[in-house]
Formats: C-alpha cells, structure tokens, sequence
C-alpha cells in the first residue's frame, strides 16, 4: 500500500521583534528553526519599536527562509504549504510576513495558511511532547497575552480566563525596568531571583473577583513600584533580588492556582504551558509540583519553542492544512485577531 506521503510546511513569523522561518514535516518534526533577533536593537529604546521591526523584517525575511530551507536540505518546490502568522501582532511587522508568504506561495502555486500567533504558541507542546494530544488546558503566557485556553481538538479552542490589564511577560518587563535590568526582563527577573528570598517582600496575589479563572497584574507591578519609591524617600536600602524573587512568586502563584483550577474543572488531566513566559524556570518547576500532586500530566516546550519562533507556526499550520483551512490572496494582517477566528 501506498504510504501517506509527507507534508512538509515552510512556517513564516514576524509579528514582534523575532524575524523566523522553519520547515516542520508532518506537524511534528522540526527540520529547521531559523530565529533572527532584533532584541539588542529595540533593547536600546526599553521595548519594541514598531517601526523599526517592521523594517528590520524586510531586510531580513528572505535570507532567515533561505536558510530555514538549506538547514532542512530542501527546495521550495518539496514544500506543500505555506503557512504565516497573520495576527495578533504589531501590524507592520506581521505585514511583512503575510506579503512574503503570499508571494511565495502564489509564485510556487502552493497552498497558503494564515495562523494564529497563540495557536502557534500552544501548538509548541505537539513538538516534542509526541504522545500530548487534545484535550487538554494551555496557560499561554507571554509579552503580549496571558489566556487560559481549553484546547478542545486541533484548532478548537475556548478561551476560559485571560488577563484583565497587562500580561504576564509585561509585568516581568515593567518591573525588570523599575529595579534597572533592562529590555526584556523575563530572563532577567529569572536569573536574578535566585540570588533572592522571594519571602522576603509580601507583594499581593492579584485574584480576580468575579472571574475564577482571570489575571490581573497591574496591582503587583503598582505594588513593586510603591515599594520602591517608599524605600527611597525613607532613604532605606533595598534589595533587586528579593524583588524580582517576591514579585516571580506572587505572580507565578496566581498562574499556578488559576491554571490548577480550570484543569480540574475542566476535568482534564493534561495541562501545558506556552508562550515567552513559559521558559521561567519557577513558574515550570511550580507547574510541575502541582501537577504531580494533583496526578496531572504536565507539558511544556523547551525555551526556544517557547519565546517566538515559527516552528510553532509551522505546527499549527499543519493541523490547519490537514482540516482544509486554505487562505486565498486576500490574506491580510490582523492585529488584533481573536483566537478561533479564520
Ligand atoms: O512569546 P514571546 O516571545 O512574545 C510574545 O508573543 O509576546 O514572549 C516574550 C515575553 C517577554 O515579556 C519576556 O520578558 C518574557 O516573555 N520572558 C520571560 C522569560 N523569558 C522570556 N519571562 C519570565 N521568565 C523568563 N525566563
Ligand atoms: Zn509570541
């Protein structure tokens, strides 16, 4: 019998500062992952130029796919799809990519797939969790989301909590800023929590009301700055460690305790995580005592599928292509495309 041939997908990510292409065979298999950071510019402005990245990714794009083809020893004509994040992300960044996209695929006749950039994120696990399969709750956790997403099948998600002001992976930037470490501030708020006693500072859990499952992170990054100011007019030391420590776990509790919840609710008994913040490290190790403590199966993508990349793209796309999802040349970049859409 004739054996399915592969699908191979040549995934296109350019909705921040990360200029991406990779070719994922069968959904599955990363053949290459090609990432082209633009942090150490955007680093000398404290945050993401829109502009700026926008140009950085036309001068760019064509040499990081030109490698993601070489790294995968293959020629745009053995590609089956063309896949591209069309939203959410900064506009001029995210047009880039879809122009690119649908150029290739209309000059090489291929079908084009337009995903979403949280699909894509959630979609890391399937890389090298072989065994995850729907359903299961996702934490996406990154700069700009913190959605609680029920994963009822491949493409089908409800959206169950989400952040009420700034996201998680904002808090850890805003706040790595206000003790002086600098753009991005997740990895840094990470590395020098280690140094402190995150029992040291009692920064508030920021529970949400009427919402179970809901976030809210304006409180304890106000809370962090309040502390700061009030140790400086009364001319006392503090200390940046016991900050980024006390700070880490408020925030990771509250990302733990909603999670746990919609998981048992939900009555699942796989959880992942995904999305830039996903690479803490005490958030993962939080995630995972929980889990083993409640006989729940945890999932999580290595740091680089976690932060933007567009093998998560890829992934995403192929479940998309498998259920016939086309998109035509109208294609267009969303910025503010809701999860689920098409
Ligand atoms: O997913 P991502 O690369 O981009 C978005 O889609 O937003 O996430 C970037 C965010 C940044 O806010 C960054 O500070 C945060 O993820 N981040 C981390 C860590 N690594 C990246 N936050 C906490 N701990 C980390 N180790
Ligand atoms: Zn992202």
């Amino acid at each position: 019998m004739k054996e399915k041939k592969d699908v191979l997908i040549l995934a296109i990510e350019s909705s921040c500062d990360e200029t991406a292409a990779a070719v994922v065979k069968n959904g599955r298999e990363v053949l290459s992952n090609v990432i082209s950071s633009q942090i150490e510019l955007h680093k000398l402005y404290g945050g993401v130029v829109p502009e700026i990245a926008s140009r950085k990714h036309i001068e760019k794009i064509n040499q990081v796919i030109e490698e993601a083809l070489k790294e995968a020893d293959i020629k745009l004509d053995d590609c089956d799809a063309i896949g591209v994040t069309y939203g959410p992300g900064l506009v001029g960044a995210l047009l880039v990519g879809v122009a690119e996209a649908k150029a290739i695929a209309y000059a090489k006749d291929l079908p084009l797939v337009g995903v979403h950039h949280i699909e894509g994120h959630i979609s890391a696990n399937y890389i090298e969790n072989k065994e995850l399969k729907p359903p299961f709750i996702c934490l996406v956790v990154s700069g700009g989301h913190t959605h609680l997403v029920c994963v009822k099948d491949y493409g089908e998600y409800e959206i169950i909590g989400r952040t009420r002001d700034d996201a998680a992976g904002e808090a850890f930037d805003k706040v790595a800023r206000a003790i002086g470490l600098g753009y991005p501030g997740g990895p840094k708020i990470d590395k020098l929590s280690k140094e402190g006693n995150a029992d040291a500072i009692a920064f508030p859990k920021a529970h949400v009301e009427d919402g179970p499952y809901d976030f809210s992170f304006s409180g304890v990054k106000s809370s962090v700055l309040n502390y700061i100011n009030g140790c400086k007019m009364k001319g006392d030391d503090y200390s940046c460690a016991d900050i980024a420590a006390s700070f880490q776990k408020a925030v990771t509790e509250v990302l733990v305790e909603n999670a746990m919840r919609a998981v048992k609710e939900y009555g699942m008994d796989k959880l992942a995580i995904a999305g830039g913040v996903a690479s803490n490290s005490t958030l993962r190790a939080a995630m995972e005592k929980a889990c083993e403590e409640n006989n729940i199966r945890f999932f999580h993508p290595s740091p680089i599928y976690c932060t933007d990349n567009a093998a998560m793209i890829g992934v995403a796309a192929y479940y998309e292509y498998e259920k016939g999802v086309r998109h035509g040349w109208d294609l267009n970049a969303v910025p503010n495309l809701k999860l689920g859409e098409r």
